[in-house]
């Protein structure tokens, strides 16, 4: 490792904004206000060749051990993008591991803190150190990066050859947008056609040509969190009603992947949703009778917009030997 003083900048440029509705939108740089730090990286005097890296806009501070002195156990876990679901892949993750070493990687250091007091060892580039891991699951969304695909493939060289790689994409690129059926097998939007659908894709392909596998996944959902929750904050939204939506909850989500991880399988598509779609206003119509919130929706206000699809996972039910928690978003309010 250099001793000497290296000075670099973060980033992003145009960044790719995915909401809740699913659509993609293109926000400024500005969101992040770490964007533009300076970062500066310098040796210590500490142990295993620690370097300090300082975020003069933040002024945070994280040690990051990139030396080869870490010994990687078995079943330690690599995590590129702990966020709501990398976190609860950890925890379960855990609870069949106890003693696993778990790593996480993110773009900044804003939460740096709060996955240390989780048990997770977090880094801005634990795909640039030299360790390969066991098992490496990348569940980081799009809109934080500049190059999708590139983060892929780091994220899959430091998996080792033996190793599991797993990348939760999304269901989106499924080309149906006439609430038709669909399944792990039906075709997807031709690269091209849309930015939304290309990074995904493009992001897919360098994990099968590494030999990963990729998870995609219908719309996540928990208590406070997703399409419900932002539309019952909004009341009424300018969307068609009509559109079926698919749904899986962040807890089988990450049960999902551990158990494909687990798997150890190379260069394989799955699909990851509760086989129960439903309308916009079907979803809506179910919240407001819950009486599980303190607000009502209102409405849905377009006649205007694709309409979606109706997905259907049974094949990779099978093959993986699982089944959701949540069967259904019904059952999900019911027990809230
Ligand atoms: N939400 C949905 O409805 C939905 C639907 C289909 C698929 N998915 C996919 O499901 C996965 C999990 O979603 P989620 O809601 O749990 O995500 P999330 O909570 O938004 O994840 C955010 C975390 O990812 C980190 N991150 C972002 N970009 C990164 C990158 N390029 N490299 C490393 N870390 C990065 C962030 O770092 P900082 O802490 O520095 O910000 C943060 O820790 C994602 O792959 C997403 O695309 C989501």
């Amino acid at each position: 490792m250099a001793d000497n003083v290296h000075f670099t900048a973060i980033h992003f440029p145009k960044l790719l904004l995915f909401n809740p509705l699913g659509f993609f939108s293109f926000k400024s740089p500005k969101l992040f206000p770490v964007s533009h730090a300076r970062i500066r990286l310098k040796s210590t005097p500490s142990s295993f060749m620690a370097s300090q890296l300082q975020v003069s806009e933040s002024a945070t501070t994280e040690e990051f051990d990139h030396s080869s002195a870490r010994t990687i156990g078995e079943h330690d876990l690599l995590i590129v993008g702990p966020g709501v679901l990398g976190r609860l892949v950890a925890e379960k993750w855990r609870q069949e591991h106890p003693g696993c070493q778990i790593f996480g990687q993110t773009v900044t250091t804003n939460h740096h803190d709060e996955l240390i007091k989780l048990g997770i060892d977090p880094s801005l580039k634990w795909t640039e150190a030299s360790h390969k891991f066991p098992y490496v699951i990348f569940c980081a969304p799009p809109y934080q990066s500049e190059d999708y695909p590139g983060d892929l493939r780091r994220a899959a060289l430091s998996c080792d050859r033996e190793g599991s790689f797993l990348f939760t994409s999304s269901s989106a690129p499924y080309d149906c947008n006439d609430n038709g059926e669909c399944n792990e097998d039906s075709p997807v939007v031709p690269i091209g056609r849309s930015p939304r659908t290309d990074v995904l894709l493009k992001a897919e392909n360098v994990v099968l040509e590494f030999g990963g596998c990729v998870l995609r996944l219908s719309a996540l959902y928990k208590d406070g969190k997703g399409a419900h929750a932002y539309w019952l904050e909004k009341g009424v939204v300018d969307a068609r009603p009509d559109h079926i939506l698919n749904f899986i909850h962040y807890e089988d989500a990450a049960s999902l992947s551990i158990a494909i991880l687990k798997k150890k399988l190379k260069g394989r598509i799955f699909l990851g949703c509760d086989n129960h779609p439903l309308s916009r206003q079907e979803v809506m119509d179910l919240v407001n009778q819950s009486g599980k919130f303190g607000k009502k929706f209102e409405k849905f206000t377009s006649s205007d917009g694709p309409l979606g699809k109706r997905l259907n996972n049974s094949k990779t039910r099978q093959e993986i030997g699982w089944e959701p928690k949540y069967s259904s978003f019904a059952y999900f309010l019911e027990n809230l």
